[in-house]
């Protein structure tokens, strides 16, 4: 077991572009890492014996590890260190954060990417990251198929598919996306066990769904590729109707989605487990526009830049 931590350890949040929910089904997914979105800084307790707490205000989170029976995130965090043999007793793990939790951003992954970087290292293998933060995500999400954990911990734009070696994305040119959190909170387990009743009770009609949200995830691959973005806005919006035939997106999110397009974007989608979380608006161009109609709203846009 190691008893020390590194000081100081960072993950990325991200944003499924295209291909969740279809990738826990075996299709591509295409993601963008979000840079150092969570910032662990971990330092001493003064009685060595005490229980490892955990801080994150912005996420509303303070708990000890001894509340790994009652606290969800304590026992993902907990199950991580020793995951890594780590210390549980004895450090203070305090967090800041630029994005918003359990929204599809990412945050359970960037929390046990970092956690994992905290015991390993920051130049620690990037394989040995992403399998301590699967040992959390296992607690928050049952079967994740991995993208969140992947991307949290490479960055950068990657194709996903369940099983095969992670493949980095060139981007033609950077791509400017509007995140928008809808403020409902959702869960991303009882999202994905949506899709499969969709599919034991259609199999052949929910399945050509999932196959179709791969296809658009390939092509759009393509369009980022090529720099195409206004092709890539067309793809969003068809990858939305998929999702939403699936059943995961909500009426929330679909009016967001036709403010975006009416206030100029290229196109608009769900993005991550869907239910609650974001959206967000594929644009170029002047933004004011768009971004005050979310404003108005009492909501927070984010202007975003992918690029690699
Ligand atoms: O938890 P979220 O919103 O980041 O969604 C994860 C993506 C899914 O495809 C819905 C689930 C998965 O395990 O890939």
């Amino acid at each position: 077991m190691t008893l020390a931590l590194h000081e100081r350890a960072t993950a990325c949040a991200k944003i499924i572009l295209l291909g969740e929910h279809a990738v826990v089904h075996g299709q591509p997914a295409i993601a963008a890492g979000l840079p150092d979105a969570l910032t662990l800084v971990a330092a001493p307790l003064p009685d060595r014996t005490a229980p490892v707490r955990v801080a994150i205000p912005a996420w509303d989170l303070d708990f000890t590890l001894a509340e790994v029976g009652t606290h969800p995130v304590a026992r993902a965090c907990g199950d991580v260190l020793a995951h890594c043999d780590g210390p549980l007793t004895g450090w203070r793990i305090d967090g800041a954060t630029s994005i918003v939790a359990r929204a599809g951003l990412g945050s359970s992954a960037a929390i046990t990417c970092a956690l994992a970087r905290l015991v390993l290292g920051t130049d620690a293998p990037t394989d040995a990251v992403v399998d301590a933060s699967m040992v959390g995500e296992r607690v928050f999400h049952g079967t994740p198929s991995g993208i969140d954990s992947e991307v949290a911990a490479r960055g950068g734009v990657i194709r996903f598919v369940r099983g095969e070696a992670v493949q980095p994305i060139a981007l033609g040119k950077p791509l400017r996306l509007v995140v928008v959190p809808s403020g409902v909170a959702r869960s991303t387990a009882d999202q994905v066990a949506k899709v499969h009743r969709a599919i034991e009770r259609w199999p052949v009609v929910a399945r050509n769904l999932v196959e179709t949200a791969g296809r658009i995830a390939n092509a759009g691959q393509q369009c980022l590729e090529r720099g195409e973005h206004d092709r890539f806005g067309e793809l969003a919006d068809m990858a939305h109707g998929v999702l939403c035939s699936l059943g995961v997106s909500s009426s929330t999110l679909d009016e967001l989605c036709a403010v975006a397009r009416r206030h100029g974007a290229l196109g608009a989608k769900m993005t991550g487990a869907g239910g609650g979380g974001c959206i967000f608006a594929v644009v170029d161009g002047d933004t004011t526009a768009l971004v005050d109609a979310f404003a108005a709203r009492g909501l927070a846009p984010m202007r975003v830049e992918v690029s690699t």
